[in-house]
């Protein structure tokens, strides 16, 4: 692993009475694409601008490449920028726009020349050249806002909700534009949004925002697999949230008990109170339904009673919206073809069940 290439440390900003962000650190390596997840009013844009230099921390530090990045003027931290609303210049052309950083910074005509032809290629622009932008979609004019952001080699490239502005299909196409320009550029990526899937599909690493502080960042695997919080599990895919009591803990495992008193136990690394509310965390893909009380018990995991209220076939799965013994609204899928024979009728008792480790448990309630 190659050292951190901007790190970020423990920033905090305040508005008056209003805590932004809090205890903000976060190292990020060189090349890597790093997403911010999060609510809204999490403080991602907060974050992001204090890097960019457009706000200024009440504490904390910057480092590009070992250097202090705060005590550097904003527009000479070379620091490539990609808002949610497109910023082009509305007189200027295409190609006018791509080369304005580069005459700001008055590089010689041939050089402009070249790095703007390079720069509308790689977004797949070269023949809009000398198109106005009022003359462009909304994908396209955010596709040369990231031209123009790239066309002075800056080392880091901050996004903020660039394509929420966008219909699905079009953020889908450049996304996957975006995943080649990160790959071609070799660029450092930090990037906000607060859709999950677009966070997942383009991360290295994803920082999840909650509250002005960040829970956790890993890989998107990493925080699907083992979320450090009830918000995070529920921020990365989907979860099924269950209200237990914590009975004991060993090692890396707790006990627990449903309120119907059925038992579970659950991989945890977490200090949980004893005796204390808990909630256990399982998701619809890692729980598997069965028609009869013996083929559940031939299995010897852990699981519940249910009642079946509804089965909806969405292609490659099924999903079961089914109820507890509590009469709590759970979530299961399971692959199509495992329900052909499974006996698993709409109004009927069924019983689920899952792998112990793939389930976690939580010490809020
Ligand atoms: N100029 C300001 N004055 C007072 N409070 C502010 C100011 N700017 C931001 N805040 C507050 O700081 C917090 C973080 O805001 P920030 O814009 O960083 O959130 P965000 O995660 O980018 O949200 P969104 O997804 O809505 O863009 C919010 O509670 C916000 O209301
Ligand atoms: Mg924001």
């Amino acid at each position: 692993m190659t050292s951190a290439f901007l790190q970020i440390q423990r920033l905090r900003k305040t508005y008056d009475d209003v805590v932004a962000i809090d205890q903000v650190s976060l190292d990020v390596r060189k090349g890597e694409f790093m997403t911010f997840l999060g609510p809204s009013g999490s403080g991602k844009s907060t974050t992001l601008y204090i890097v960019a230099g457009f706000q200024e921390p009440t504490e904390g530090r910057v480092l590009l490449d070992g250097k202090p990045l705060l005590s550097v003027a904003p527009n000479k931290r070379n620091i490539g920028m990609v808002f949610q609303r497109y910023t082009l210049f509305p007189h200027l052309t295409v190609g006018q726009n791509v080369a304005f950083p580069l005459r700001v910074r008055r590089r010689p005509e041939a050089e402009i020349k070249k790095k703007v032809e390079q720069m509308l290629a790689l977004v797949h622009l070269s023949e809009f050249r000398d198109r106005m932008p009022a003359q462009l979609s909304g994908g396209q004019q955010q596709r040369v806002a990231i031209a123009r952001a790239l066309a002075y080699d800056p080392p880091v490239l901050l996004m903020d909700e660039p394509l929420s502005a966008l219909d699905k299909k079009l953020r889908e196409e450049i996304q996957l534009e975006l995943r080649r320009i990160h790959q071609e550029t070799g660029v450092t990526i930090l990037y906000v949004t607060h859709d999950q899937e677009e966070a997942l599909r383009l991360s290295d690493r994803i920082a999840v925002f909650n509250k002005g502080c960040i829970e956790q960042c890993g890989t998107g695997e990493e925080l699907y697999a083992n979320p450090a919080s009830r918000f995070v599990a529920n921020f990365i895919g989907n979860s099924n949230f269950l209200p237990v009591r914590i009975t004991g803990r060993a090692a890396e495992q707790a006990s627990a008990v449903f309120p119907s008193g059925h038992a579970v136990a659950a991989a945890s690394d977490i200090p949980l109170p004893v005796g204390g509310d808990g909630t256990l965390m399982v998701r619809p893909e890692q729980i598997r339904i069965r028609a009869t009380e013996a083929a559940h018990r031939a299995t010897q995991a852990a699981g519940l009673p249910v009642t079946v209220r509804d089965i909806t076939y969405l292609g490659d799965a099924m999903h079961y919206a089914v109820t507890t013994p509590w009469e709590q609204d759970m979530s299961v899928r399971m692959p199509a073809g495992d329900h052909r024979d499974s006996g698993i009728v709409i109004g009927t008792h069924a019983w689920i069940d899952w792998d112990t480790r793939d389930v976690r448990l939580f010490a809020q309630a």
